[in-house]
């Protein structure tokens, strides 16, 4: 089996900590997460679904994404406390050069450190799977976001139409991370795959 095919079997289980010395799982969600997926997103303040609304939430978009995550099409992974889902980051298009990455934290998990280490294991994966960066768009008023992002190593590269996950266009920032050098940014429209 090539390297890809590997990648997208992996089914990452591991640990972060946040700064308050909190270590919290990070596993590959499987097709039974649903429920958890749609407690976690009922769960986010107004403010925190406005600014994280990857898809809809209704049981079959739920459904199909998940069963993409399962059949190696995107990576996604969940953080958790204990049965929790209080974290939520993934690769979209995982198969394609240029993945589409995503990350929300339930409102009382922000600002304690976990973003970058979720980051961390975002790139990690991209890098395993042979994929030759990683790109993202971010809302033009998500300071912390965007410092975190910078902070992992993704440049902005220009203002561009978003679809996001209620089928509103917005215009975003979008950022790249290069992995391979010289890579170009992906040519496909930012929009989700379900
Ligand atoms: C965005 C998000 C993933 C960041 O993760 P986090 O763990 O809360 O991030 P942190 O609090 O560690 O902050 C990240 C960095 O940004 C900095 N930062 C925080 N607020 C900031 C602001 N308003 N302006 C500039 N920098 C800011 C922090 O100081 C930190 O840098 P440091 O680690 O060097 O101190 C998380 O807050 C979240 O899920 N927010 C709601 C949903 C969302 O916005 N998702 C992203 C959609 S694109």
């Amino acid at each position: 089996m090539d390297e890809k095919g590997k990648a997208t079997e992996l089914n990452e289980q591991g640990s972060v900590t946040s700064r308050d010395g909190r270590s919290l799982a990070v596993r590959r969600l499987t097709r039974a997460d649903g429920p958890a997926l749609q407690r976690f997103n009922a769960g986010l303040s107004p403010e925190s679904r406005r600014l994280f609304l990857p898809h809809r939430y209704d049981d079959e978009t739920v459904r199909k994404s998940l069963g993409r995550s399962a059949d190696g099409e995107d990576l996604a992974l969940g953080l958790w406390d204990g049965e929790r889902l209080v974290g939520y980051f993934f690769l979209w298009y995982f198969r394609r050069r240029v993945p589409l990455l995503g990350i929300g934290l339930a409102d009382e998990y922000q600002g304690r450190g976990l973003g970058r280490p979720l980051m961390d294991i975002l790139i990690r994966e991209a890098e395993r799977n042979g994929n030759e960066g990683i790109e993202l768009t971010t809302m033009q008023d998500n300071e912390r976001a965007f410092a975190l992002y910078r902070k992992a190593g993704f440049r902005y590269l220009r203002d561009v139409e978003n679809v996001a996950g209620d089928g509103r266009i917005a215009i975003e920032r979008a950022m790249f991370h290069e992995i391979k050098p010289g890579a170009a940014p992906m040519q496909e429209p930012h929009r989700p795959p379900v």
